[in-house]
């Protein structure tokens, strides 16, 4: 029986010459299969034909939109995550949904073998292999961009000699990639870390520093999950996709950031990601309301401990699943309302309300009706700072 592969497939140039690519280095048949995560552009057919054309013996397009924004994005919501206190993790979330859906369709071919376009020196082969090898652990990996040498000169050469029906010539200076929960924008002149972005890199949104009428907008949570825009009910993913339109016009949600990749290099990526920015924004104050403080303490590290196992590639790993079962009961109390002014690049809160609100007028209020007995805090504070009491009073006479 011939080999198979399943190849996650794109519709670029890199993806439909691996087809063949694959083909010639293996003896195997190829099926491609491209997942639509919100990335755009392209028809999904045009996408499915071009790789039957280019040799994959099955083609399948995947729309995985609803998907992705229900199991990926939204829990990153509920995390309020951020790679290096910035990053909503665009497309460190995708790669999971992505590998789902190919270890799923080597299932359904009987292939032996998964493969993808991306580089060695990447976050994203780690995210589809570490991923394929925790759903799938008998499947094997392949990179022919890494594994064969498929450099761009190579794989354009590879394109025309065999005739196939894809574009040769780079459009943009920029390697891109985009999905539901923003964009990401790397390489060319932004490599030079000096280097300010210019506007031609940012498709998700206006610059910020052009005078506009600001916009204000209520999100409705319910259990951390965003449910309402203005009251009209809402999917995630249309909370997602309205917000990078709002929010976008205003210019929220540019990030330039150096990161540190799982692969020991820095990098700098340049980010946009309206609607993301706008939800953990509001998520995070709705949770400043209705979280209790010692859980909402811990749930911070939780946090960044989530956004980094996410960041390398471990979506699919035991700690990951677990963290996800104390962000899920930490969002249990997060229902309400928040208003933000979406302006100059900012999405600022303006006001929050909440049946589960913990914040209690009568006892915060400094006017008439304060229930805070303050004659309580003079022994509180007593016992409080006992123990450096103690301490301060052995390390002053250690000195003295
Ligand atoms: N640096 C980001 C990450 O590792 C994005 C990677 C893909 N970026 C790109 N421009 N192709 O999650």
């Amino acid at each position: 029986m011939t080999e198979r592969v399943v190849l996650a497939y794109s519709g670029g140039l890199d993806t439909s010459v691996c087809i063949g690519w694959l083909a010639e280095e293996t003896g195997a048949e190829v099926i491609a299969v491209a997942v639509d995560v919100g990335q755009g552009g392209e028809d999904l057919d045009v996408i499915r034909k071009r790789a039957l054309a280019c040799g994959a013996v099955e083609a399948e397009v995947v729309d995985a939109k609803d998907e992705f924004a229900d199991a990926y994005c939204l829990p990153a919501i509920k995390a309020n995550a951020l790679y290096m206190d910035r990053y909503p993790l665009v497309s460190a979330l995708s790669r999971p949904a992505i590998v789902k859906h190919l270890v799923a369709a080597a299932g359904r071919y009987g292939a032996g073998a998964v493969a993808h376009g991306c580089t060695g020196k990447g976050n994203d082969q780690v995210r589809f292999e570490a991923g394929v090898s925790a759903l799938a652990p008998d499947l094997t990996c392949l990179a022919p961009v890494r594994d064969y040498a498929m450099t761009r000169d190579r794989a354009i050469a590879f394109a025309e000699k065999a005739g196939l029906p894809i574009a040769t010539t780079r459009k943009s200076p920029f390697s891109i990639d985009q999905n539901v929960f923003g964009r990401a924008v790397e390489t060319g002149f932004l490599e030079d870390i000096w280097n300010a972005p210019t506007e031609d890199v940012y498709a998700y949104t206006r610059d910020p520093a052009v005078a506009r009428e600001a916009d204000e907008v209520v999100v409705s949570f319910e259990h951390g999950a965003p449910v309402a825009l203005d009251g009209a009910p809402v999917t995630v993913l249309q909370a997602i996709s309205r917000l990078n339109e709002r929010a976008g016009a205003q210019g929220v949600g540019r990030i330039d950031l150096v990161e540190d990749r799982l692969v020991g290099i820095k990098s700098r990526e340049v980010y946009e990601a309206p609607g993301a920015i706008a939800l953990i924004t509001a998520h995070q104050e709705l949770e400043n309301v209705t979280v209790e403080r010692e859980l909402a303490r811990y749930k911070r590290g939780v946090e960044q401990r989530w956004g980094e196992l996410v960041y390398d590639g471990l979506w699919f790993s035991p700690l990951k699943r677990a963290l996800d079962g104390f962000v899920e009961e930490a969002n249990r109390s997060v229902s309400g309302e928040v208003r933000m002014t979406l302006h100059g690049g900012r999405a600022v809160v303006t006001g929050r309300r909440s049946e589960q609100s913990l914040y209690d007028f009568d006892l915060a209020t400094y006017d008439t009706g304060d229930t805070f007995d303050q004659s309580l805090s003079k022994g509180f504070i007593e016992l409080f700072g006992m123990s450096s009491r103690i301490a301060g009073q052995r390390d002053l006479a250690g000195r003295a």
